[in-house]
């Protein structure tokens, strides 16, 4: 069974973000283990000349190296990902790379209609930039909108169509993540070969 972290990206502690990960995790358990990160912790990021991560950035590093894959859930404020977002990634691209190669997902949900259409493409572009390059799902895009009225009392989502789509979409997830370590293991394969032919010129 594959272990997927999901990052909750928001600090904020009535979150529909949080929801649809908590969903996520409930309704997808015979076919992964799905653990939540929080960020809402994390110091504001300063750029601390002595490299040290605090402890709290340390156990987050932790869960996602020894994960499968991860789920980003990105809430939307002024058509970007919120601060805390930005500051984890920060805190998380700082001399350590740990989301380097990891199979990502994005979801979000927002109040308004487009379900945090802009803050998922800002997002995709962040995970790709040189210091992160996650690899992420790519045309796949899980948009929650109206998310204040998306879920029943127990949490559930109410609109079948919204949980067909994010059916197909994490049973796409499961196949990338096989589907990229077969491509890395490959790569590292040919590289291999390739220093080794290096070295008998
Ligand atoms: C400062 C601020 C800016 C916001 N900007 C947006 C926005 O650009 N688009 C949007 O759909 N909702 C916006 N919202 C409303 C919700 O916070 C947003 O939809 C968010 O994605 C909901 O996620 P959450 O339930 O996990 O907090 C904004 C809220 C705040 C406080």
């Amino acid at each position: 069974m594959k272990h997927i972290i999901g990052i909750v990206g928001t600090n904020s502690k009535r979150s529909t973000n949080r929801q649809l990960l908590q969903f996520i995790q409930h309704h997808f358990k015979d076919k992964a283990h799905i653990e939540l990160l929080e960020i809402d912790q994390f110091p504001l990021f300063n750029k601390p000349a002595s490299k040290k991560l605090p402890k709290i950035v340390e156990q987050a590093v932790n869960l996602i190296e020894g994960a499968d894959g991860v789920i980003i859930s990105a809430a939307e404020y002024n058509h970007a990902i919120t601060a805390s977002l930005a500051n984890a990634l920060h805190w998380l691209s700082y001399y350590i790379s740990p989301l380097k190669n990891k199979p990502v997902m994005i979801t979000g949900a927002s109040y308004g209609k487009l379900g945090s259409s802009r803050a998922q493409v800002q997002l995709r572009q962040i995970l790709d930039s040189a210091d992160i390059k996650a690899r992420v799902l790519p045309n796949s895009e899980f948009l929650l909108g109206n998310s204040l009225q998306a879920f029943d009392q127990e949490g559930k989502l109410v609109d079948p169509d919204r949980i067909n789509a994010l059916e197909s979409i994490f049973e796409e997830f499961i196949k990338f993540i096989d589907y990229t370590q077969a491509f890395l293991n490959e790569n590292q394969k040919s590289s291999l070969k390739i220093s080794e032919s290096s070295k008998e010129e």
